[in-house]
């Protein structure tokens, strides 16, 4: 069985002021949930106050990146050894934000995941395509290329440890979410795609969906057979709409 994950994305949204008023929020509601993962990812500056905040609760802490590179001359730069030491768990890599905007690529986002992995940190990596690449019919084709450039060479050891984010560009803060059968039939793909580098593990890697999921939504998409979870953006940013999210089974 896959444990459910949720995770929200604060992407560039609160301050550590506004990070520490959220946990304080968030963490007496959520105490008692045990069988889902619950996972917060603010900006860098929020991350020290997060995990000293939440240390010893149900909620781990994930950057929104990293660098792949230990240490050196990289201005702006953060290593995955300084998010480990500072108490993240985990580290969102590939955001269809970071590849459009930063130009990130299938093969910088292969070394990010392996560098989180080298640093203890569980990558949560995203893929998914745009409106257009849907509408000439290259799903298939782009989330290929994404899993097995961006998932290369990756020891077996940690092939079950890996979270996928399908995220399709079109639905990511549009509103438009994928109906729950067109997620699932991406998902249903993607665990194919996985199966066929990780044979043995493609059954137990969790994807999450994501893409204008919120508390009306989350219910009929977290039904669906292959979605293991979800990486929410806007509706992870009030802590009631997250409390609803985490607690989807009602
Ligand atoms: P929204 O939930 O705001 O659509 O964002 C989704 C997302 O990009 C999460 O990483």
């Amino acid at each position: 069985m896959r444990k459910p994950i949720m995770a929200g994305n604060w992407k560039l949204n609160k301050n550590h002021l506004e990070t520490l008023a959220f946990i304080d929020e968030i963490t007496p509601v959520l105490s008692g949930v045990g069988d889902v993962d619950i996972v917060i990812c603010p900006p860098f500056t929020s991350l020290n106050v997060a995990t000293a905040r939440t240390k010893g609760t149900n909620i781990k802490i994930g950057a929104q990146d990293l660098f792949w590179e230990k240490s050196g001359a990289y201005t702006g730069e953060i290593s995955g050894e300084m998010l480990k030491v500072l108490g993240c768990d985990y580290v969102i890599i590939g955001h269809s934000e970071r590849r459009q905007y930063f130009g990130e690529t299938n093969q910088t986002i292969n070394k990010k995941i392996f560098a989180a992995f080298a640093s203890g940190l569980i990558p949560i990596v995203c893929v998914g395509e745009t409106w257009q690449e849907r509408s000439a019919g290259q799903v298939e084709q782009v989330l290929s290329a994404q899993i097995r450039e961006g998932l290369q060479g990756l020891n077996a050891e940690y092939h079950g440890k890996i979270v996928i984010a399908y995220e399709p560009v079109w639905a990511i803060g549009t509103g438009q979410t994928a109906t729950p059968a067109q997620a699932n039939e991406a998902h249903v793909l993607l665990r194919k795609l996985l199966g066929e580098i990780f044979a043995e593990t493609a059954q137990d890697i969790r994807i999450q969906y994501g893409g204008s999921v919120k508390p009306e939504n989350v219910r009929e998409l977290m039904a669906q057979s292959d979605i293991d979870g979800a990486l929410i953006g806007g509706a992870a940013l009030k802590a009631a709409s997250f409390e609803k999210l985490v607690k989807f089974k009602g």
